[in-house]
């Protein structure tokens, strides 16, 4: 039960995620912000003595260079207008400001640290900046739970935007479209099944989706478009997947006299992952052997303890505990031969009694 929950915490605190305008990127980070809000980016807690150099995307060799700071005056080298009138570093307090932030600022970066005197390396990590936050990409799927509810900012305000949604997975024409203050959802999905479950506020530009179902799953594109200019700030594909989670889980164990005991644990739920511990402890190919899907065990000889099968998935784990009580081959062969002994025993026992008293009887006719 604790794991569920602890799962539960951590898919709702990436969900808020999107909102939060601050990211600690003092060490290796995902950081998310909404379009056209102001993204705020840690990337030092103190700039006192060192070099930063911020890099454009992750790889060594490719990387550009941002900006740089040294002897607190800042740098840019980028020349890119849109980007050197939105972007700001502050060494007072070594954040990084988007403002407003653009899906072009998604992307990797590299910050660089050295020692300002000595040019010492001091610190080089790797931020990943997702803007336009469906909170997920193409590579990184959403993963949410059968008849919950998703929620996301794809932007601050959508005042001023046109902002287009696409099942991409299917033809061209986009699901709905939000333009001039007005949502139309189009054709299979102006229907009153899908605009009860589905909402766009334009006021805080969330997508809504409430309860979500397995039909939700798939992949899609948003795009939003400066009304003014009809330039296209954002643009984003990320991949929904609904699931039911991991439920009933069950351990059957079949003890058979002859052969290895069989443990099956089985569980509903969409895509489940099966693994094994042992009092605690992963099972080692000394204790069972495992079936190719990790469903099944075969315990070998006369192994003892607690059993514990793990199931999850991407959207909850679970897990049921037995205590192995199949007596092993050698018990049961012990068990037989004592009981064969004591029937064996007793029937002489018998033999011996009734044999006894027959010649009692015998003797006594005699007598008489
Ligand atoms: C940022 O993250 C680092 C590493 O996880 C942590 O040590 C530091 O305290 C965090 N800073 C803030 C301001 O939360
Ligand atoms: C946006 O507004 C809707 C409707 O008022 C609300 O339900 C939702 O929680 C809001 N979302 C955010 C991220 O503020
Ligand atoms: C998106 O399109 C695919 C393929 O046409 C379809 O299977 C899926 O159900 C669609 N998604 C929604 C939410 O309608
Ligand atoms: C079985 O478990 C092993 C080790 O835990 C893992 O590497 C493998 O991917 C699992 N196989 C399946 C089919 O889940």
């Amino acid at each position: 039960m604790k794991t569920v929950l602890g799962f539960l915490v951590l898919l709702q605190a990436t969900f808020s995620q999107g909102l939060q305008s601050m990211c600690n990127a003092t060490q290796d980070a995902v950081c998310y912000g909404a379009l056209g809000g102001p993204v705020h980016l840690q990337l030092i807690r103190d700039t006192t003595g060192h070099e930063i150099k911020l890099y454009s995307g992750a790889d060594r060799i490719k990387s550009e260079r941002v900006f740089t700071l040294k002897n607190s005056k800042t740098v840019f080298h980028l020349k890119t207008p849109s980007l050197r009138e939105r972007w700001q570093f502050v060494p007072e307090n070594g954040i990084l400001i988007i403002n407003p932030a653009e899906s072009t600022d998604s992307g990797m970066y590299r910050v660089e640290i050295h020692d300002d005197s000595t040019g010492k390396s001091e610190g080089d990590h790797v931020i990943q900046l997702i803007i336009a936050g469906l909170a997920c990409t193409r590579q990184v799927p959403c993963h949410v739970a059968v008849g919950q509810p998703v929620s996301r900012q794809l932007m601050v305000n959508a005042a001023g935007y046109e902002l287009k949604l696409y099942n991409h997975t299917s033809r061209r024409e986009g699901m709905f479209t939000f333009k001039n203050s007005k949502t139309v959802f189009h054709n299979e999905f102006n229907t009153p099944s899908f605009l009860q479950r589905w909402q766009f506020v334009p006021g805080n530009g969330t997508l809504i989706i409430n309860p979500a179902e397995s039909t939700d799953s798939g992949l899609y594109k948003v795009e939003i478009y400066e009304d003014s200019t009809g330039r296209l700030v954002g643009e984003q594909e990320a991949v929904l997947n609904i699931a039911a989670p991991v439920s009933d889980v069950d351990l059957s164990i079949s003890c058979p006299i002859t052969a290895e005991r069989r443990v099956r644990c089985s569980s509903n739920g969409d895509s489940p992952q099966y693994s094994w511990s042992l009092d605690g402890r992963a099972l080692s190919g000394a204790d069972a052997h495992l079936s190719t899907d990790n469903q099944t065990v075969l315990l070998k000889g006369n192994v003892i303890g607690q059993l514990t099968c793990t199931v999850s998935n991407h959207i909850s784990t679970t897990s049921i505990t037995r205590v192995l009580f199949c007596p092993d081959i050698l018990v049961i062969s012990i068990i037989g031969l004592c009981g064969c002994l004591f029937l064996c025993v007793a029937v002489v026992t018998c033999y011996i009694c009734r044999k006894k008293r027959n010649t009692h009887t015998l003797a006594e006719t005699n007598e008489c």
